[in-house]
């Protein structure tokens, strides 16, 4: 077991260490949440001199405040209007380098962030790569508090299986996303990603999805002693 979670590190950390590549020429740089993108925070902060006149912005506080803790400039996501290029992770990516994020609640931010930014590249261990969207996470969706039972229950009613994610420890009641959400996963099957994410963006209460379709331009896949690094090409419409 031990083995295992230190392969992990080491994938993880290689991913991370071959995502600062793509950061040299960026002014602005998003950086995203989890542990993985942890591993990159913490090699940002070994070559501090070469990125301290850069501006950053982050997915959640949690990073914001790790990067301000090493002593880089961070902005509020309210005063970007873009980025150069976008680094995080993911809980699952498919052939077509469609993801699922939110693991970490910061979906929303995630897809805003990762959306106006001009190059977006994802951190993953290999024990992320998936056949199918949903096959080993569940999917993310964050809810307007307000509209908990309401979303709750038409998500149940379609069969899609809704949990509402509540903390380990640390606080009682449902987790709350920086942006305010409360978060329901749900497992929905075998799924046509495009499908749902158009079926669940029709919902009121729903404010977004962990359904990343169309949204990296580069996955790098760590490995214990290597990284695979896959690109996609945006097509015409895609911005
Ligand atoms: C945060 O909300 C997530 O989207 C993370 O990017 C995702 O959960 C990956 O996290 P790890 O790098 O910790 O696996």
């Amino acid at each position: 077991m031990d083995v295992y979670y230190k392969d992990l590190d080491s994938a993880k950390e290689n991913a991370a260490k071959e995502a600062l590549k793509y950061i040299n020429d960026a002014e602005i740089i998003g950086v995203g949440t989890g542990s993985t993108v942890e591993k990159f925070i913490d090699l940002l902060s070994r070559v501090y001199n070469d990125y301290r006149d850069r501006y950053f912005t982050a997915s959640s506080i949690d990073t914001m405040l790790k990067l301000r803790k090493i002593g880089f400039k961070v902005l509020h996501q309210s005063i970007v209007d873009h980025m150069d290029v976008y680094i995080d992770g993911a809980d699952e990516v498919d052939g077509e380098l469609n993801m699922v994020k939110g693991g970490g609640a910061a979906l929303t931010l995630e897809k805003i962030l990762a959306y106006y930014s001009r190059k977006r590249v994802f951190i993953v261990d290999y024990t992320k790569i998936v056949k199918y969207l949903g096959e080993k996470h569940p999917i993310p969706l964050e809810v307007i508090p307000q509209a908990l039972a309401m979303v709750y229950k038409i998500l149940k009613d379609k069969g899609y299986n809704p949990t509402i994610r509540y903390p380990v420890k640390g606080k009682y009641g449902p987790v709350i996303a920086d942006t305010g959400g409360v978060i329901i996963d749900i497992r929905p099957g075998r799924i046509d990603p495009l499908k749902l994410e158009m079926e669940l963006k029709t919902i009121p209460g729903i404010v977004e999805t962990g359904l990343f379709i169309n949204f990296a331009d580069i996955v790098i896949v760590g490995y214990k002693d290597k990284v695979d690094v896959r690109s996609r090409a945006r097509s015409f419409y895609e911005k």
